[in-house]
């Protein structure tokens, strides 16, 4: 069959020649340069390194530069009757399928030369009513992709006499227009995309198409798979997304199959001989777990030496963290450079200018910029970012459980965000690979190189109407470099910033509802996972538990906090803070209530508390309610000790805030029913007991200082 013929001569390298012009090897054009040798075509790409005179093609007319190269380089093939050439635009095209399938279907259309379809008459709308018209399909040529006989493409290009900044589109069009040339050169459109695929007008009739080892793009329009796909005019972005799967970016079977071919290897290299990397931080609006973060900066694992430090701080309740920051690690940095709130920098000001302390500088590899709702808990960030080998790149963080993240996976017609169809299984990791978006925030690595070629403008976060992040992102696409999301690796997450409440002394206390993972991570005991994992736990008295729950900066915040606020009630018996305005066994203590932390105690319980309860005593299923959470305090000249008493409580937690023999000596409690006494509390650590029946206790003396103790009346 003709098929079979031409399949045995498709699998000649001579008989086929794909011709592209790309004047910078941008990343789109490397894209389709690894689309097209994926399928092993033989590419011929012309002015590399030469001048770009065919004007803004992708918003107005021009283009003919590509025609005049392209006349030259057909000179040499001219005569070459056998020999099929495909001319395609570079920036925006992959290829989809085998030179094989491409031949067979350009045989099907049995023309000598094939242009593209799509379904707007551009540049010039009046020479519509002049094309044939069609009952299905694109009526209007597209110049971005043709095939044909290397003769008819040389007559072809013969008459091409314009300038570089004339429009290729209309002088191909204008051929095609013409009767006689159109008989001449045996000219058809690609009507329904059988090979060729536009796609402005037409992004809703293409979908991906997977398969188990490669994916395609499908016209349902249409019903055709073509093989070449071109993002025309205002479809960049759209092309982008088809492109992180088509044909092999990522697939069902092999994931993502393109991830490990340009990495940059820095096991070889010296921690001397590292790139150097500017870190710009950012601290925008007031962000909890503010000394975590600035922590977490030195954590990286990366040469320090190798690290110069810039911080925009906005805030002058973070001053604070800063100073203390600052002191302890200033000379770490290379160099550091704070700009606080006193400069009154706008954010985007702040950001053109951290961006610029490396575009300026010559030695600076990388800029890598961090917002202060970053929670960056994987070290290896910084190092795995670099080695990723891209311009631009981002690590894809979330918040913890929500779809909430720091990159969009398409953009609404306003330029605004849009979900994409992947958006969900990206984040929540049910793709995994380097992700070619629109957007990025809060996080990222710019090449020093990329800053000083197509960055070169200074002012990349303060387009005018927009938002810094908006703006870098735009200016960013606008000059065709990619923006890549990674989530190959997990490296942390964001923070919620919007309720954080900035009025009280500790205010990270308060944030156990907001950001639960960093409240966990700074306030509870590294070993309370223990107590499940390996009965980490004792008993030191008969049914008397003893855990590890808060870690020391959870029991000296609270303290500090407390005595912050004041308020310690007498202890006596008259308490008007309880409903019967009498205490049976008063204390010098304060309520939660009273400082507005009952709801955050609460949570607290039924999420540390609950589940050891459930552990220690199998079968008893706890609501962890309990209205009475209060914390206590002992003083030898106040109130040193408690007589013995039954709690109102099904149990009874009760944790040691602060160290016996540094804070205070004496305290402790005694058991009476089983005379058993527990005389070193450990800070941090809690007692649990059963209250109402069996456990008559009293508080032992404290002879020294001050003890603090935190309690709770659990299942009244
Ligand atoms: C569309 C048509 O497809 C194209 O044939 C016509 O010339 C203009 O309108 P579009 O795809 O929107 O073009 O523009 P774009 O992809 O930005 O530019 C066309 C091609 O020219 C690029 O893909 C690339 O191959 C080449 N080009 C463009 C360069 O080599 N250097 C440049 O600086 C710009």
């Amino acid at each position: 069959s003709l098929g079979e013929s031409v399949r045995k001569e498709a699998v000649l390298p001579d008989k086929l020649l794909v011709v592209t012009v790309a004047t910078e090897a941008t990343e789109g054009y490397l894209r389709f340069l690894r689309t097209a040798r994926h399928y092993n075509y033989t590419v011929r790409t012309l002015g590399l390194g030469h001048e770009w005179k065919g004007g803004d093609v992708a918003r107005t007319v021009g283009g003919g530069q590509k025609v005049r190269w392209l006349k030259h380089e057909l000179e040499q093939h001219k005569d070459q009757d056998q020999l099929i050439i495909m001319f395609v635009d570079s920036y925006d095209v992959v290829i989809a399928g085998t030179p094989t399938e491409l031949l067979w279907k350009f045989q099907q259309l049995e023309h000598k030369v094939v242009f593209s379809a799509e379904g707007f008459c551009w540049p010039e709308w009046s020479l519509a009513e002049s094309y044939p018209p069609v009952s299905n399909g694109k009526r209007f040529l597209n110049s971005g992709g043709f095939i044909g006989f290397a003769p008819q493409i040389y007559g072809m290009v013969q008459l091409w006499n314009y300038k570089d900044n004339d429009d290729d589109q209309l002088f191909y069009t204008k051929i095609y227009l013409d009767e006689s040339l159109r008989e001449r050169f045996n000219i058809a459109l690609d009507h329904k995309s059988n090979i060729f695929q536009n796609l402005n007008g037409a992004i809703d009739e293409v979908v991906l198409k997977f398969e188990r080892n490669k994916v395609r793009a499908r016209n349902v329009a249409y019903d055709t798979i073509p093989v070449v796909i071109h993002g025309n005019g205002p479809t960049k972005l759209q092309l982008n997304y088809l492109g992180n799967y088509v044909p092999n970016s990522w697939t069902h079977e092999g994931g993502c199959e393109v991830c490990d071919d340009d990495l940059f290897d820095l096991s070889m290299l010296e921690d001397d001989a590292l790139p150097h990397v500017l870190l710009g931080v950012f601290i925008e609006q007031p962000t909890p777990f503010m000394s975590q973060f600035l922590e977490r900066l030195v954590q990286l694992d990366y040469p320090q030496n190798r690290l110069s430090l810039y911080i925009h701080n906005s805030e002058p309740y973070h001053e604070r963290h800063i100073q203390a920051f600052y002191e302890r690690h200033k000379d770490r940095f290379t160099t550091i450079k704070i700009v606080g709130p006193e400069e009154a920098m706008s954010q985007g000001e702040a950001r053109d200018m951290g961006m610029d302390l490396c575009r300026q500088d010559e030695t600076c590899d990388y800029y890598f910029s961090v917002d202060s709702n970053v929670a960056l808990t994987n070290p290896d960030t910084l190092y795995i970012l670099i080695q990723e080998n891209k311009k631009v790149i981002a690590p894809m963080v979330s918040r913890s459980g929500k779809l909430w993240s720091n990159f969009w996976g398409a953009l609404s017609p306003e330029g605004y965000y849009a979900r994409s169809e992947d958006y969900a299984d990206i984040v929540q990791a049910k793709r995994v690979g380097v992700w070619n978006v629109p957007y990025i925030a809060n996080v990222y690595l710019i090449k020093g190189e990329t800053l000083r070629a197509e960055l070169s403008n200074k002012n990349i976060f303060t387009l005018p109407q927009m938002d810094p992040d908006m703006s870098v992102c735009k200016s960013i696409r606008d000059k065709n470099v990619f923006l890549h999301i990674s989530n190959r690796d997990e490296f942390g997450r964001l923070l919620s910033t919007s309720k954080y409440n900035t009025s009280r002394l500790h205010n990270d206390l308060w944030q156990i509802f907001e950001n639960p993972l960093d409240w966990k991570e700074k306030y509870i005991h590294e070993n309370y996972s223990k107590i499940f994992e390996e009965d980490y736990y004792e008993q030191p008295c008969p049914d008397v538990y003893w855990f590890p729950v808060f870690k020391e900066i959870m029991c000296d915040e609270f303290v500090e906090e407390m005595e912050n606020f004041g308020q310690w009630s007498g202890g006596k018996n008259q308490d008007q803070r309880l409903a019967g305005g009498y205490e049976n066994v008063p204390t010098v203590d304060i309520h939660m209530t009273q400082v507005g932390y009952q709801e955050e105690w609460l949570k607290f319980l039924q999420e540390y508390i609950g589940p050891v309860t459930e552990k220690l005593f199998p079968g008893y299923y706890t609501k962890a309610k309990a209205l009475l959470n209060f914390i206590v305090r002992y003083r030898p000249d106040e109130q040193p000790s408690l007589r013995p008493h039954h709690d109102s409580s099904t149990f009874t937690i009760n944790i040691a805030l602060n160290n016996k023999g540094i804070d205070y000596e004496g305290g402790g409690c005694h058991f009476l029913r089983y005379n058993c006494r527990v005389e070193s509390p450990r800070k941090g650590w809690s007692f649990m007991h059963p209250g109402r029946l069996t456990h008559y206790h009293e508080g032992l003396p404290t002879t020294r200082g001050t003890r603090y103790i935190m309690v709770s009346f659990v299942d009244p």
